[in-house]
């Protein structure tokens, strides 16, 4: 995860140098007593949290390159993100015709409708993929299509990968004739020695006058851990450089959709693709649901985490709400369905499912959450609904723990969900937020948290906020059990993002980390596992400090936040162990809070590795603007 760009070093040795006594703050002192554990830290604190947004998915971490696949995008505009590609004297149409389809869940298709074309008059219908699809040399792209002919035979198809540019087919495969009843066709297009580029599209072409019927029209490059229906690595390995330890599925407003009917149906997400009918997400575009609720399983065992399971709660954003009672009866039994089909061993009827769909082992499950922010709910309900949840849940599955998305008056959740998006300033004044909270109340999970400065992806000036924010949830890790933040992924192209300020950016070739993924790369790598007491004097406003020890690698981790513009000395003093007389020091700094990554300049601001010298006193200098986690081994 450490990377050395020579950029990094040189602003490393200008900012330390930039240390004239004049521009200096005044010292701090740091006591820490590594002899006296406070508390354990939680071994989840650091997680991700997931929802369709910015197209997060489709468009982003599911790797489909064909967009609008199932034509469920179409209107006065035509069929969005398909054209005509009529070659010659070739003429043809398209439509979406609502009334032939491969599946009950998919009753609409495109119909291509050849008047003329013939073996030199090609006519043609092409994808141009999400902002472009991205090909690289030597390459196999699986693919497949449903298709239908008004007479058997007539229209001889064929699809290739196709430069916007040079019009040169980079990848040809032919699929034969269409049959007269629904078919599933796959193919294969393999590149040559091409140059990498995501100006390309796919093209579906014959040379038959005909009618054709046409649905989900699909195509994935090598995906991560050679999943079918997979995942792209590069944006993968990035989530696996965070050490995350669960994955809150699905987070955020897409579970609940704008309205009931638009929710994360989870049973509608299960199954082959073509049984899946796709719904539209409150962020205003409409979900594939290839991301479906296995998918969401596997991308957590890919990682090696645990999934936090959010249900439906019986309510959706624009304000509906269904009545707790027998009303709410059916949701939750969806909710125990769900949690069986996650947890449940084959010979149960919802992990039976699973078993047929090809996973046959459980996944591990300790929280289920009720809901996502209900605290919208101007209803009242939710702490009703919550208890109805939690009694059915429990008497099921006493062992779960269920947290609720709001305050409750009555009851006790085991855990709260609480959420923060603020500015880097509101996060510093903000971190001591929990110091004193009352520890005989539910744990808290923070579900969703992000520094919003800077799009689409944030700027140093946020990471200082975010790990200023990391310094608070470590020191109170007693009570806070878990985090994560929001939103994480963005696609950069115009168009793609509806929320500002996101963690983790790409294209259709390329994927980067903001400061803030590096901020919260380097808490996880060196999360620890207790809390030492310590204590700061002299610190001023601008700086931030968390210490944990890994008592089984004998290491501590002194996290060092330094939001101001000047150098930072701080006088530590440690007690209780004896140290190594060199320690490993990571620092992520720039010039400016408003420096930062993009798709163009990737690695501007990463962590950079070097050594101090260190013993039970020692002086170390934060430099400005910096984030440093230094590694104190004890001897
Ligand atoms: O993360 C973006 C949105 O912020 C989430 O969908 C919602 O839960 C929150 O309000």
């Amino acid at each position: 995860m450490i990377l050395k760009p020579s950029r990094a070093l040189q602003l490393l040795a200008a900012s330390l140098a930039l240390a004239a006594p004049a521009a200096v703050a005044q010292t701090a002192q740091l006591s820490i007593q590594l002899d006296k554990p406070l508390h354990p830290v939680s071994p989840m604190l650091y997680g991700l949290m997931t929802e369709e947004i910015n197209y997060s998915y489709d468009g982003g971490l599911y790797a489909e390159m064909v967009r609008n696949r199932t034509f469920q995008d179409h209107g006065f505009g035509g069929l969005s993100h398909w054209n005509l590609d009529n070659k010659g004297d070739a003429r043809s149409t398209i439509v979406f015709d609502a009334t032939e389809g491969p599946s009950a869940a998919l009753p609409g298709s495109m119909l291509f409708d050849i008047t003329s074309a013939d073996a030199s008059n090609l006519a043609g219908v092409r994808n141009e993929g999400y902002w472009g699809m991205a090909l690289q040399p030597d390459t196999t792209y699986k693919g497949s299509l449903y298709a239908k002919a008004d007479a058997d035979n007539s229209v001889p198809l064929t699809v290739s990968l196709v430069s916007d540019n040079t019009r040169a087919a980079l990848a040809t495969a032919s699929i034969g004739n269409a049959s007269s009843t629904w078919k599933r066709y796959d193919f294969s297009l393999k590149t040559g020695k091409i140059s990498p580029s995501s100006t390309n599209h796919l093209l579906i072409s014959a040379g038959h006058s005909g009618k054709l019927w046409l649905d989900l029209i699909s195509l994935f490059p090598p995906t991560y851990k050679n999943r079918e229906n997979g995942n792209r690595s590069d944006i993968m390995e990035l989530m696996a450089g965070m050490r995350p330890k669960f994955l809150r599925l699905p987070g955020g407003n897409y579970l609940e959709g704008d309205f009931i009917d638009e929710r994360f149906d989870w049973k509608t997400t299960i199954g082959p693709l073509v049984d899946r009918p796709t719904h539209r997400s409150p962020w205003n575009y409409q979900s594939s649901d290839g991301m479906g609720l296995l998918e969401f399983l596997e991308w957590t065992e890919d990682l090696k985490i645990e999934p936090v399971l959010a249900v439906f709660a019986g309510y959706a954003l624009k304000g509906d709400h269904i009545h707790p009672g027998p009303a709410l009866t059916p949701y939750v039994e969806d909710a125990l369905d769900e949690i069986e089909f996650v947890t449940g061993d084959t010979g149960t009827k919802w992990g039976a499912v699973r078993a047929k769909l090809g996973h046959p082992a459980p996944f591990p499950l300790q929280y289920v959450e009720v809901g996502n922010e209900d605290w919208f709910d101007k209803s009242g309900s939710y702490e009703s609904r919550y208890a109805q949840f939690y009694k059915a849940i429990k008497a099921k599955y006493p062992k779960l723990e269920i947290i609720s998305t709001a305050p409750l008056k009555r009851m006790k959740p085991d855990v709260l969900d609480d959420h923060y998006y603020k500015r880097a300033d509101d996060f510093f004044r903000f971190v001591h937020h929990y110091d004193d909270a009352d520890r005989n109340g539910p744990k808290i999970f923070v579900g969703e948290w992000a520094t919003r400065e800077g799009a689409p992806t944030t700027n140093l000036g946020a990471a200082l906020g975010d790990a200023a924010w990391m310094t608070a949830m470590e020191r109170n890790s007693d009570l806070i059990i878990m985090a994560s933040y929001a939103p994480l992924f963005v696609n950069v192209n115009t168009g793609g993002m509806q929320w500002e300020s996101n963690l983790i950016g790409y294209n259709a070739a390329h994927s980067y980390g903001s400061p803030s993924y590096y901020a919260q790369s380097l808490f996880g790598e060196h999360l620890g596992t207790s809390v030492p007491s310590s204590s700061i004097t002299n610190a001023g406003d601008r700086l931030f400090y968390s210490v944990t020890t890994d008592t089984v690698k004998g290491t501590t981790y002194l996290k060092l936040v330094n939001a101001s513009s000047k150098p930072q000395p701080v006088e530590a003093a440690i007690t209780g162990a004896t140290l190594s007389s060199t320690a490993t020091v990571y620092t992520l700094a720039g010039y400016t809070t408003a420096e930062t990554n993009t798709i163009t300049d990737p690695k501007r601001i990463v962590p950079v590795k070097s050594s101090i010298k260190t013993g039970a006193q020692f002086t170390h200098s934060i430099p400005p603007y910096a984030i440093q986690v230094i590694v104190l081994v004890t001897k």
